[in-house]
């Protein structure tokens, strides 16, 4: 179909293309639960470049979930110091000691229960879902959010748009087994190429088949809402 051949050339791409993170594995295994967690907290608000030293301190420090509910959280909040929103380290603290005291210091392997953790809200959840656990999640951030946008031309802003996006996003989510690859593609594609300013639309697998490049619209969408 239309849409699993653009699923394709996307995976295609990020084999190529994807970028080389400290918490991505080669060769199709499965990272664990635990790094794929502690580094989707951290790029919430944060840029890839900044989280990279941050994250290898805390798994020097905190090899595992257990080691970091051990931790005080004053320990917690003095090596974040420097990265902002210190809710997140918070809530950090808070689900290593909830995977520790009700999930016998295992993460849950669905979305539905990762959703349930301190500070994991649906993104997270989505995330941890499909690149850890290899489960069939639709993962929307704002990347995504802005190559949907453009990719299918929606010029309904956000937030109204949020679940049209989501649903475009769905529609191009590949089985479980490639759903966590997919979701990161995606997110490398909004980060490299589909840019808020000057997309690199000439370099981009779906270069053909986006309705926003065609109408000339690429870099306005997603629409802002008025205001
Ligand atoms: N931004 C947040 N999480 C990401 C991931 N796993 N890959 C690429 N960009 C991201």
């Amino acid at each position: 179909s239309v849409l699993a051949d653009l699923t394709g050339r996307l995976l295609a791409w990020y084999a190529r293309e994807g970028r080389d993170l400290p918490w991505r594995v080669k060769g199709g295994a499965r990272p664990d639960p635990y790094r794929v967690w502690l580094s989707e907290v951290m790029l919430q608000q944060t840029t890839v470049a900044t989280v990279g030293p941050y994250y290898a301190a805390f798994l020097a420090r905190w090899p595992t979930v257990g080691a970091l509910a051990g931790a005080s959280l004053d320990d917690v909040l003095t090596a974040w110091a420097g990265l902002g929103y210190y809710a997140r380290a918070r809530n950090l603290h808070a689900c290593a000691r909830a995977v520790v005291e009700h999930h016998q210091g295992r993460f849950p392997d669905t979305e539905a229960a990762l959703h349930t953790l301190p500070g994991v809200g649906a993104y997270t959840a989505a995330a941890i879902a499909a690149i850890a656990f290899g489960r069939r999640a639709v993962v929307v951030d704002g990347n995504v959010e802005r190559v949907m946008a453009r990719l299918f031309a929606l010029g309904d802003p956000l937030p109204g748009a949020r679940k049209a996006l989501k649903a475009r996003a769905d529609s191009l989510t590949p089985e479980a087994a490639q759903a966590g690859d997919y979701a990161q593609a995606v997110m490398d594609l909004g980060a490299t190429l589909c840019t808020p300013r000057n997309p690199a639309c000439g370099l981009c697998p779906w270069r053909d088949a986006c309705q926003g490049r065609r109408l000339g619209l690429a870099e306005s969408l997603p629409a802002k809402a008025p205001r």
